[in-house]
């Protein structure tokens, strides 16, 4: 990873507000965070805290107010610069019903690639390609209505996919599914960094998800609170009961089993780390 930015956020700060209101109100304030290729960067924070904010501020749906936002060098404030930005940064929302455009599976995929002026044979491609990397390649006639609200999140990803984009940033991808879906669509994107390199920013309310990240964020009152790896995170109670956040779940009961005598580590964030670390005790008591 080192010093290779793919986005860069220095002293950014946003309003929605006009210059004309009394008082501005900052949606976000004074943010720097740099964002390298082929990071799992997880954002957290509570309701109203700005997380969307900053997915609109990645790829140049707004501009700052002041500071300045680059991807891959290229100023998001200047109009010039807006187009070759969305093909690098894809952002997926929250209500995959907003984001469907059309009635057959293959078709919304190739809308993309088809508003980019792609050749046809390279659409086929890369539409083929996109929804066999989110695992719907077998529904690629079904129609889009049909599908559950994890399928049609997974075509959401596959439509930004077709566009060969550097990376993803994806805000509460999975707030409006049910516990399946989350896990589908958490698993896709997992395996688009782990298997394909892609760069990911992914916004969550779920602890359990953000516990899967290289390094998480969390966005407080408009502001950074915090930037660090998720053992680092989730280990700071203090922090967490200041921006409203808790640990995960399963890192709770590992904590009381742990208080009850069981030789688990009370820092479990994981499924993974908690069967490996039951299996362990198991099979030594
Ligand atoms: N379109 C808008 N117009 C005015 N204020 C907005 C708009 N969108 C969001 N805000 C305000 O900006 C702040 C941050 O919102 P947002 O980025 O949506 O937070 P989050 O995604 O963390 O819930 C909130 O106070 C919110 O009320
Ligand atoms: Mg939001």
């Amino acid at each position: 990873m080192g010093n290779d930015k793919l986005i860069s956020f220095e002293n950014v700060s946003f309003s929605y507000s006009d210059e004309s209101s009394e008082e501005i109100r900052y949606a976000l304030k004074d943010i720097n965070l740099a964002i390298h290729r082929g990071e799992f960067i997880a954002v957290l924070g509570h309701n109203g805290s700005g997380k969307s904010t900053l997915a609109k501020l990645s790829n140049s749906i707004y501009a700052p107010s002041s500071g300045k936002v680059f991807v891959e060098g290229m100023d998001t404030s200047d109009p010039e610069n807006e187009f070759p930005i969305r093909k690098k940064v894809g952002v997926v929302f929250q209500n995959p019903d907003n984001q469907i455009v059309a009635s057959i599976v293959e078709e919304d995929v190739a809308f993309g690639p088809e508003n980019l002026g792609i050749p046809p044979a390279e659409i086929r491609q890369r539409v083929d390609e996109a929804l066999r990397a989110v695992d719907m390649y077998g529904y690629r006639l079904h129609e889009t209505h049909r599908l559950s609200g994890g399928q049609k999140q997974r075509v959401a990803i596959a439509g930004m996919l077709a566009m060969q984009p550097e990376c993803l940033v994806l805000d509460e991808p999975t707030a409006m599914l049910d516990p399946m879906g989350r896990k589908e669509v958490m698993s896709i994107v997992r395996s688009l960094n782990r298997e394909r390199g892609m760069t990911v920013v992914y916004i969550t309310h779920y602890m359990e998800e953000a516990a899967l990240a290289d390094r998480v964020v969390i966005i407080d009152n408009s502001r950074i609170a915090a930037d660090a790896s998720p053992k680092q995170i989730f280990a700071d109670q203090a922090l967490l009961s200041r921006c409203g956040l808790a640990v995960p779940e399963i890192t709770q009961i590992a904590y009381l089993l742990n208080k009850m005598g069981f030789s688990v580590p009370p820092d479990i964030l994981t499924e993974e780390e908690m069967i490996q670390a039951i299996q362990t005790v198991s099979r030594s008591g």
